[in-house]
Parts: structure tokens; sequence; C-alpha cells
């Protein structure tokens, strides 16, 4: 596996596997990698000929310095999973080789998420999202016309990278963006690289966000609950845990994602979650 250290160096990179007549595949990550992650890069060695990621724990999408501080990741324990999980070329960066044409982090012009980014994460993590959007365009732009594999844990953010995806085709830069299933462990808890920070006890508890997840579906598809605050109603009953904090347990549709309570029958309702375990925040989601 190729590793290297600049945006400059992965973009004549890629292009050189584009010029070879190679399909290009693309994982973005933080570092911290799990299972979840190695699936994403399975997907794309199924379906490109050649596959790379990114590893740049972005501190522009932290709203909470605490967060950032605590994220965890091991760089050397990262590049080895990758480069024994086939991936090709593993690149990083700073913000400074991210950003050139700026002096300091708090001049970097800030890219809108869109109307995806209304709501949830939106509203509970400002500039969280924005962060995302912004870096997901440099990312982009670095390894230019490519598949992109996102984890459909992080829902919100597949619907604002969905949305930049559009917005970068009229520049020449195809990128299509490839969702892929959440990955559970045994208890049904979805992988995520914040779950190194939960201990025997909080681990046990953070199964109750998969319960109640399944809980919301058991209602839609055999109770046939047809309304989002007694489907919500029923998630908030089985998350009930004193060391449970509920930021949003909801129900939105895929389709109508930016009408918080679309009037009508609900289409392809979706459950989200978000909780502290501990200071931990865990999000999940369920297609109903
Ligand atoms: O999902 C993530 O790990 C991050 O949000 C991403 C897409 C790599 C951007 O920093």
């Amino acid at each position: 596996m190729v590793s290297l250290n600049s945006p400059r160096e992965a973009a004549a990179w890629c292009d050189r596997q584009r010029q070879a007549g190679l399909q290009l595949g693309f994982v973005p990550t933080m570092g911290g990698l799990h299972d979840g992650h190695l699936s994403l890069l399975e997907q794309s060695r199924a379906q490109c000929d050649v596959s790379c990621a990114s590893i740049f724990l972005n501190p522009l999408q932290f709203n909470d310095p605490a967060d950032l501080a605590t994220y965890p990741g091991d760089f050397d324990q990262d590049l080895a999973r990758l480069a024994q999980a086939g991936c090709a070329m593993v690149f990083t960066g700073t913000l400074a080789q991210f950003f050139p044409e700026v002096e300091e982090e708090r001049d970097i012009p800030r890219l809108s998420p869109g109307p995806a980014g209304k709501g949830l994460e939106g509203r509970y993590r400002p500039g969280h999202l924005e962060g995302v959007v912004t870096i997901v365009d440099r990312l982009f732009r670095t390894v230019g016309p490519c598949h992109a594999y996102f984890g459909e844990k992080d829902f919100q953010q597949t619907l604002v990278v969905r949305d930049l995806a559009e917005r970068l085709r009229p520049c020449g830069t195809r990128i299509n963006v490839v969702v892929c299933p959440v990955i559970r462990g045994p208890s049904g808890l979805a992988l995520s690289s914040r779950n190194q920070r939960l201990g025997v006890r909080q681990r046990a508890t953070a199964a109750k966000i998969h319960q109640a997840l399944q809980c919301a579906r058991t209602a839609w598809r055999n109770d046939r609950v047809r309304t989002p605050e007694a489907l919500e109603s029923r998630m908030r009953a089985a998350l009930a845990h004193p060391e449970i904090v509920i930021e949003y347990a909801s129900i939105r549709e895929e389709t109508r994602w930016t009408e918080h309570r679309p009037a009508g029958k609900l289409s392809r309702p979706r459950a989200l979650i978000a909780v502290y375990i501990d200071n931990i925040r865990l999000i999940d989601t369920l297609l109903l």
C-alpha cells in the first residue's frame, strides 16, 4: 500500500490510476478504524479496480473540543488494517495542505450542508455538518471522479454528501456516492470509532439503542403504529435508562427530509437516534 502525506501527491496518484483506465473507489475516514470502515473498503474493492482511503481527523467538524481531544485513533494500526484489507493507497494531510489559500483555521470558508443539513445533527451539533461538507469537498476534489463509500449509520451525513456530489458535477468532478449498511456487533450496537471509549457496563447499556430502533420497526410493521409521535414515544420508552441521555429519537422520511412533520401517510420512515452515555455520543438509524 502506498502511503502519502499530502493531498497534492494523492491527487497525482489518483490521476495516474484513471489515466491507466482504472475505476477508482474512495473511502474517507477520520481514523480509529473498525470493521465498519473495512466493510466500506470491501464494497469498494468489489465494485472498483483500485481502492484508496484517507485518514484525516477533521477539526472543522467537531463542535465540542473535548470530543475531538478524545477521538480514538492509532495511525500505525489504521495503516496496517487498510493494507491488510487491500487498500492500494492511503493519504493524509494537514488543514494547511487542504486549505492552502488561508492562513488560519478560522479563515476557512465553511460550505453549506444544504437543505439536508436541517434538524437533528444540524440542530444538536451546530457547525458539524458544515465542517463535514467543507472537508469532503476538498477530499473529493483531491481524489477526483470516483465511487465514494459512506456508512448508513451517519445517515444525515450521506444526504449532505450526496447533495455535495450533485453540486460538484457541473465542475466535472463526478462522484458516485455509495451508501453501505450499518455494521453491528453481536448486541446490535452499531460499530463506531467512539465505541472504543465505552467500558463493559456502558457497552451493555448502549445495546438499548438498537433495541429502541427495533421497537420502532416492530411498532410500524406489526402494530401498524403510523404517527411519528407514537413511534418516537416507543423509542424513548425503550431507551429509558439512568445512564442514557437522549438527544433525539426521531422519525424522518428519507424522501421528504426537510419536512419535519409531513402531512399524510409516512413513506419510507426512518428512525434516528442520538444519545449520550457518560458523555460519549452515539448515533444509529434504521429504516422502518
Ligand atoms: O464519517 C466520517 O468519518 C467523517 O465525517 C468524514 C466523512 C471522513 C469527513 O471527515
